[in-house]
């Protein structure tokens, strides 16, 4: 008689294992380590490091070449994705500060005189810097391609390559507490698709303010350009209280956002909402990779219905500020933020499992993505 007892027992503890498992499985999917990449002995970089991003090449950059402040861009990664730190860019005049950086496609025209084409965002100048490598003399000069005194910052940006228009995001993070107009959504739309761009089509051209918001900061696109994802986080007193992600539908004639949707509330994908989201970027398979700026180096891969997909720990950092998606495949995951043993310097892990490339990676390497 003590046996049928002793099986209930059995089941009953399955039941519960599996039960748990499940709730586990909600709550803390699946995490996975990033390697270091670029450590605090090898870097070049100031504990500004940012605005990863990928060219047409698969080279990858980040600001803060140089050490402290945020006025030199450089390399991080060759296309083979082997470390590589050189200079790209430097300003000289002071006043300019990075933050986020995105490479443009360079259309047939343009390839003519020129060997790659960026924009980046400076925090201070309240504008978007267009950077232009001429292929005869190699240097970089910088050009304004937007800009309004208007702009909360701006922060980072999203590159519409197919309809020539950029989305960019910005905060104002010293406010104690958060009040909606502390962070906005601007546009700004150049003539053309920036796979068509001519020379007559540099800019400057003018930034276009879609919205008002908390601090906004994280900023992508899907791969098809139809949905734009913004971070908003808000502060009160003195602590990080809210991070979100919203989503909103792109009209591809105008650019205009609208139906704005929740995607990702940290309360509730996994308990974070006080650790700031910072840079994201999509693969062609539409997931988002979230850079989550808090005590550990942490980011969340969420599906495109804003599932928690996996949690990628970059041990070599703390404070993840961005990524992006590069190497031979365009599937290794490189992560910056502030190095874990020397805050002061800027270091990359990389994670190199994910199954589809970059959006930015596999769209730039196309020289004409339009039917
Ligand atoms: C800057 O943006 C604001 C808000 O949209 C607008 O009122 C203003 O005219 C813009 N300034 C310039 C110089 O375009
Ligand atoms: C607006 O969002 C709702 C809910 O997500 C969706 O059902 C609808 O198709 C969206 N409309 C547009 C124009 O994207
Ligand atoms: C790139 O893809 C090839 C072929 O699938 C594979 O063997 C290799 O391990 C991949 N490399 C990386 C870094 O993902």
């Amino acid at each position: 008689m003590a046996v049928p007892g002793i099986l209930i027992v059995l089941i009953n503890t399955a039941a519960a294992t599996a039960a748990a498992a499940e709730k586990n499985c909600h709550i803390d999917p699946r995490t996975v380590y990033a390697t270091p990449f670029i450590t605090s002995k090898t870097s070049k970089y100031g504990l500004g490091m940012e605005g990863v991003s990928v060219d047409s090449t698969g080279t990858v950059y980040a600001t803060a070449y140089g050490g402290g402040s945020s006025n030199g861009l450089g390399t991080i990664a060759t296309p083979d994705g082997t470390a590589h730190q050189q200079l790209f860019s430097v300003d000289q005049t002071g006043g300019i500060s990075y933050n986020g950086l995105r490479f443009l496609p360079l259309s047939p025209e343009l390839s003519k005189q020129f060997l790659s084409r960026a924009v980046a965002t400076d925090v201070i100048g309240h504008q978007i810097v267009h950077l232009l490598q001429a292929t005869f003399e190699r240097r970089v000069r910088l050009y304004t391609f937007c800009r309004n005194d208007s702009m909360a910052q701006p922060n980072d940006m999203a590159v519409a390559a197919k309809s020539g228009r950029l989305y960019i995001s910005g905060g104002k993070f010293d406010r104690l507490t958060t009040v909606i107009g502390d962070g906005d959504l601007w546009m700004c739309e150049t003539p053309s698709s920036f796979y068509r761009a001519s020379a007559t089509e540099l800019g400057p051209v003018p930034a276009q303010r879609l919205g008002l918001f908390g601090i906004t900061n994280g900023i992508e696109l899907s791969p098809d350009e139809r949905t734009l994802y913004l971070s908003e986080s808000f502060n009160r007193n003195g602590l990080v209280a809210e991070n979100k992600i919203w989503k909103f539908a792109v009209d591809p004639a105008t650019g205009a956002v609208s139906n704005r949707t929740l995607f990702a509330d940290f309360r509730e994908v996994d308990g974070t909402e006080w650790q700031d989201v910072d840079g994201i970027r999509s693969d062609m398979d539409g997931n988002l990779f979230v850079a989550r700026n808090g005590p550990e180096g942490m980011v969340v891969k969420l599906s495109p219905e804003g599932k928690l997909l996996l949690t990628i720990r970059a041990p070599g950092l703390i404070e993840a500020t961005n990524l992006d998606l590069a190497g031979v495949n365009g599937t290794s995951l490189f992560v910056v933020g502030k190095c874990v043993d020397e805050p002061e310097k800027g270091c990359v892990d990389v994670w190199s499992g994910n199954a589809s490339p970059g959006r930015a990676w596999t769209q730039l390497k196309t020289q004409n993505p339009e039917p």
